[in-house]
């Protein structure tokens, strides 16, 4: 009885765990409509099960992303690092006004999870998983290395960029957005980036810190460079008054 009771107890347990990863994947992909949600959770399956979790390489996304292209608005495209509450606290009250990678389908489905397959196993599963920097190859990293790099290629016209003040280097070599990011922006395709220093009370960096020298030094020279520096409060009143225009938001 005992053993039977185990073997029930963790069959239950582990079909929970999988259900939870797969129900979110659905109710948060059928929220898009127009697409085919279980074609996008095989492949995202494809790029993980079965698989060392610490060997899943970024090109093991490539299908998932492939098959759920970015329609990129240009007017509104906006990236960020160190400022992930804000940003979207913002991009969810504005879509008339801007949008990120966790705003577009895959982005929005994957955003918060974690997952990873096992060697020899047929399921995704959300615990036992590497962190983030435990291993460079694990499944949630790769996922967003290449979502990033899709999501900057797709990128066009003005884009905008919230850096946090709160950190003493803003542009953080390690940071997705200065790895991946900036240096898929290619002009003419995109004319401008907009860095938007998102200051607290008791800012570290502003507009003059040293690190955005090596964003410029890293961005295609022909696209236009811009920094302002931006107090928080106003980054939230544009998102809590509609009635303010896009354009006059800072
Ligand atoms: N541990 C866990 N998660 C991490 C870690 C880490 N050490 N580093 C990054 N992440 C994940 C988290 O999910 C975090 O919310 O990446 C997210 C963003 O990390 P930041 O350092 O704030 O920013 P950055 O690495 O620049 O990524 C943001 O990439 O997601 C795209 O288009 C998006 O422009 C945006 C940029």
């Amino acid at each position: 009885a005992v053993a039977v009771t185990l073997i029930l107890g963790l069959s239950l347990g582990l079909t929970r765990r999988q259900k939870t990863i797969k129900s979110t994947f659905f109710s948060r992909c059928e929220k898009f409509k127009e697409h085919d949600c279980q074609k996008l959770w095989d492949l995202f399956e494809k790029a993980h099960v079965n698989k060392d979790p610490c060997n899943v390489p970024v090109e093991a996304y490539d299908p998932l992303i492939a098959a759920a292209p970015f329609i990129p608005d240009c007017k509104k495209m906006m990236f960020w690092s160190g400022t992930k509450d804000v940003v979207h606290d913002l991009t969810a009250k504005r879509k008339d006004c801007y949008f990120t990678l966790e705003d577009t389908l895959l982005g929005s489905i994957l955003d918060g999870l974690m997952w990873c397959g096992k060697n020899g196993k047929d399921d995704t599963f959300t615990t036992g998983c590497p962190g983030w920097s435990d291993c460079e190859n694990n499944p949630v990293r790769s996922f967003w290395k290449c979502a990033s790099a899709a999501y900057a290629d797709a990128a066009c016209g003005d884009v905008t960029a919230m850096l946090s003040g709160s950190t003493t280097t803003p542009f953080d070599p390690e940071s997705i957005f200065a790895s991946i990011e900036v240096t898929r922006l290619k002009a003419p395709r995109v004319s401008s980036l907009n860095v938007v220093m998102v200051l607290q009370m008791n800012a570290k960096s502003d507009c003059t810190n040293a690190s955005l020298k090596n964003l410029q030094n890293q961005l295609d020279p022909n696209i236009t460079y811009s920094c302002k520096d931006v107090a928080e409060h106003r980054v939230e009143q544009c998102g809590s008054q509609p009635q303010i225009m896009c354009g006059s938001c800072w």
